[in-house]
């Protein structure tokens, strides 16, 4: 999928080395069946990594600076320590090294090379790809033998710390962990977690992008948390046995005096929990019209619940009901990006064309149809 047809000469031009001497890895995006917006809340989660993928090439460069470029943004940052953000690109794999040295190890210089296909903005986790990417292949090249678990926690880490999100683990942890044509399911509590795999019964899964870009930094997925944060406090201050929102029940919303935003993150949170058990017991049973339904429940639940959809989003979903497709939803962090869609194979592809013309009168600008593989979480190439 990614063109890698990348010469030799592009890193003898950027670093004054052969290509030979880098180590080359990859890393995934991912898709989330269900569970959105409940990872940092001790939620179950079912994500799977998808065939786009991120590549890093990496040398050591017996110094102690770092070479960074991006050939997607053409762009060599050269850094050395003390460490700053610079809000840009290279944050994700600054980051990274910044995690794994306050573990007290020491991250010798070295040159990278950057380049993929995950599309940015669109929640499929481009950023949690290079995270990965990063913790895994630094890993790897200095001998530090890191769990792909810990991998996953050192990306959410820079991310959280470096970068400014404060992203729950879902991304990281299934681009470290996953497996071809496996979804997890992650209990985002205890970290504990098993690999599924589902017969789609002559349907498939497969992505809308909206074209919407969101910077989840920007927008208010910090602001989300930050209400999660405080309807936990006022419940628990109510009920001592809640230790996280994902264990909220009805009756906690009239104890707590929640304010009117905090009631609907809540009501979001129990709905979901609710709507993943359906979804499980759909897939193990084969019974996807069950699991459509609970996917169309989840995107109207994120858009008038927790708010973070957006009218472009919203219209796409609608439009796959009203033609009807079995389910569809917005995934990741929201306000904007992808639609996850799940259809009898082949059925929505005869109405793409129509589809995208309305879409394009509505907004101005098309959208972008991708199909996808379940695929392997990070590895060397
Ligand atoms: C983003 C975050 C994840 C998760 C999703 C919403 O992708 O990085 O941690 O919170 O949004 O489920």
């Amino acid at each position: 999928m990614v063109d890698l047809n990348i010469e030799s000469k592009q890193f003898l031009l950027r670093f004054g080395k052969p290509m030979e001497e880098f180590r080359h890895f990859s890393a995934p995006g991912r898709i989330n069946i269900i569970g959105e917006h409940v990872d940092y809340l001790g939620g179950i989660v079912l994500p799977a990594a998808i065939d786009f993928s991120v590549h890093l090439w990496i040398s050591p460069n017996k110094s102690d600076q770092f070479n960074l470029y991006s050939l997607d943004f053409d762009s060599l940052v050269k850094i050395k320590r003390p460490f700053q953000s610079s809000q840009i690109w290279s944050d994700y794999l600054i980051g990274v090294i910044v995690e794994i040295e306050k573990e007290g190890f020491h991250v010798p210089g070295f040159d990278a090379f950057l380049t993929g296909n995950i599309p940015q903005g669109a929640g499929l986790s481009s950023s949690a790809s290079v995270e990965v990417v990063t913790g895994f292949a630094i890993s790897s090249l200095f001998g530090f033998k890191f769990s792909r678990e810990k991998i996953a926690l050192l990306g959410q880490a820079a991310e959280n710390h470096f970068v400014g999100t404060k992203c729950g683990i879902m991304d990281q942890f299934i681009i470290a962990t996953g497996k071809e044509d496996h979804c997890i399911s992650l209990n985002t509590e205890t970290l504990e977690y098993s690999y599924h795999t589902f017969d789609l019964k002559g349907y498939e899964f497969s992505l809308i992008n909206s074209n919407v870009k969101h910077s989840l930094k920007d927008s208010d997925y910090n602001q989300r948390r930050l209400e999660c944060e405080s309807a936990l406090k006022k419940i628990k201050s109510a009920n001592l046995n809640i230790s996280q929102l994902y264990e909220a029940k009805e009756d906690d919303l009239k104890l707590a005096g929640l304010s009117t935003a905090e009631e609907k993150r809540v009501r979001h949170v129990i709905g979901e929990k609710n709507r993943t058990q359906a979804v499980v017991r759909g897939l193990e049973n084969g019974d996807l019209t069950s699991v459509g339904k609970a996917l169309f429940e989840t995107h109207w639940s994120l858009s008038k619940l927790f708010e973070v959809s957006c009218e472009e989003t919203d219209f796409i979903v609608s439009e796959l009901e009203r033609m009807g497709v079995e389910g569809a939803r917005m995934i990741g962090g929201g306000f904007g990006g992808c639609i996850l869609v799940l259809d009898k194979i082949g059925n929505f592809s005869q109405n793409q064309e129509e589809f995208q013309k309305k879409y394009i009168q509505k907004f101005g600008y098309p959208v972008d149809f991708y199909q996808f593989k379940i695929s392997d979480g990070v590895r060397e190439i």
